[in-house]
């Protein structure tokens, strides 16, 4: 039986422990949570299922104690974006397996702190990038390797995410706290591109927009207590026909509604070839959108997670393939492969394929892209130079 630990028990983990318990077939015990929260003031969050590990662990609401006083043979890391880094480098520093929620830190001075860890972690961090270990990504990247298509000398990627409002609404909403768009859902895209590409970006120009969640509402407005409630677009009542007198569901169109809501980076490889990708937050349902097309001399790929579709087109025959996947599960099956390695990872000692360095790698693209969209010019993605 192999003990684990969890730093932040909210949604996202409660999620990814009711995956571990299921898919480690009752091998793996939730012996120890850290949060801030006690374990009555969220219960109603975590899926039924797992109730009973739950009301089993131990709880402290302070990770060094609980990283000193458990022994521990694996930790899951699900706190909010901001305290990824530090509280990352407390159980890396244990030499303790690590699954670690993106984005892997927030800003320059915590990426350099992560680096610098890096080196000694051994391999034994699996960095939260569903969409990397996802089936319809593994098998792009099979034929991307196959050379079925020749060298990829250029790639277009796009997200348009139909559930945009969630980062204008809620505490995504709070750049200080997450980092900025970039951060929060570019990392994904950025991974998923350069494990597919399999050659290391250089330099990034971006450019970010913010034309429709802004607006002149008072800083703090809730959705509940806005006199426009009965005919805001963006209101839950008018949008769902959900109305909750206790949401703290927050105004999009207020002063202080944070992020971008399009944005665009254009990366260059050390092959010379570069990637366009675009994400853009207020598209809604059949506009949704979220793959990429890959060229070569000799063929081009398109796919899209939401088709879950794979379309191939030779450049110098008349042959065109269409690839289905019939892939149910979180993040397009994602979760479910990211839990199994982190299971493999303790449990077997086997490298994960979304590592530390991978989560650096993204994030530093992504610091690099904001500061880019920040200065107005180009900005350099140096992994060593730090
Ligand atoms: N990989 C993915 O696809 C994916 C999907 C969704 C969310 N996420 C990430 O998951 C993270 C958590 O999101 P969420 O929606 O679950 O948030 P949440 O607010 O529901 O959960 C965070 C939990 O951490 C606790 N916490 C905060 N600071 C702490 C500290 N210092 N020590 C111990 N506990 C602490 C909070 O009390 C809370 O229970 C975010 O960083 C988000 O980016 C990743």
């Amino acid at each position: 039986m192999y003990h684990y630990g969890v730093i932040g028990l909210g949604t996202r983990i409660a999620h990814i422990v009711n995956l571990t318990q299921k898919q480690s077939l009752n091998n793996f015990k939730l012996a120890a949570v850290a949060d801030l929260k006690p374990k009555e003031a969220f219960g109603h969050i975590w899926p039924e299922s797992i109730q009973d590990a739950v009301n089993e662990a131990v709880f402290y609401t302070d990770a060094q104690e609980m990283l000193e006083k458990e022994h521990l043979d694996g930790v899951f890391i699900g706190t909010r974006c901001s305290t990824h880094a530090r509280l990352a480098r407390l159980v890396m520093d244990k030499g303790i397996p690590l699954f670690l929620e993106k984005p892997v830190c927030t800003n320059m001075e915590d990426w350099i702190m992560l680096r610098r860890g890096y080196e000694q972690s051994n391999g034994r961090t699996v960095v939260s990038f569903p969409l990397r270990v996802s089936g319809i990504v593994r098998r792009v990247k099979e034929i991307v390797d196959s050379g079925k298509l020749g060298r990829i000398e250029h790639v277009q990627a796009l997200n348009y995410v139909p559930y945009g409002g969630t980062y204008f609404n809620n505490w995504y909403r709070n750049e200080e706290e997450t980092g900025g768009l970039f951060l929060q859902k570019a990392t994904h895209d950025f991974d998923y591109i350069n494990y597919i590409l399999g050659t290391s970006p250089v330099s990034v120009a971006a450019m970010g927009s913010k034309q429709i969640f802004k607006g002149n509402e008072p800083a703090g407005l809730k959705c509940v207590d806005c006199q426009k409630y009965l005919e805001c677009p963006e209101s839950p009542l008018v949008r769902k026909g959900e109305h909750d007198p206790n949401s703290n569901r927050m105004c999009c169109f207020a002063t202080d509604t944070g992020n971008h809501d399009s944005a665009s980076a254009l990366v260059r490889y050390e092959t010379g070839m570069h990637v366009g990708y675009t994400q853009n937050f207020f598209a809604r349902k059949k506009a949704q959108k979220r793959g990429a097309i890959f060229s070569g001399y000799e063929g081009t790929l398109e796919f899209d997670f939401y088709k879950s579709e794979i379309r191939i087109f030779q450049h110098l025959m008349d042959v065109e393939e269409t690839i289905r996947f019939e892939e149910g599960g979180g993040h397009f099956g994602g979760d479910e492969s990211l839990v199994n390695e982190f299971i493999n990872l303790i449990s077997k000692g086997e490298p994960p394929t979304a590592t530390l360095r991978d989560g650096l790698v993204s994030a530093l693209m992504c610091l690099q892209a904001r500061e880019s969209e920040q200065r107005g010019t180009f900005c350099k993605i140096e992994f060593d130079a730090y």
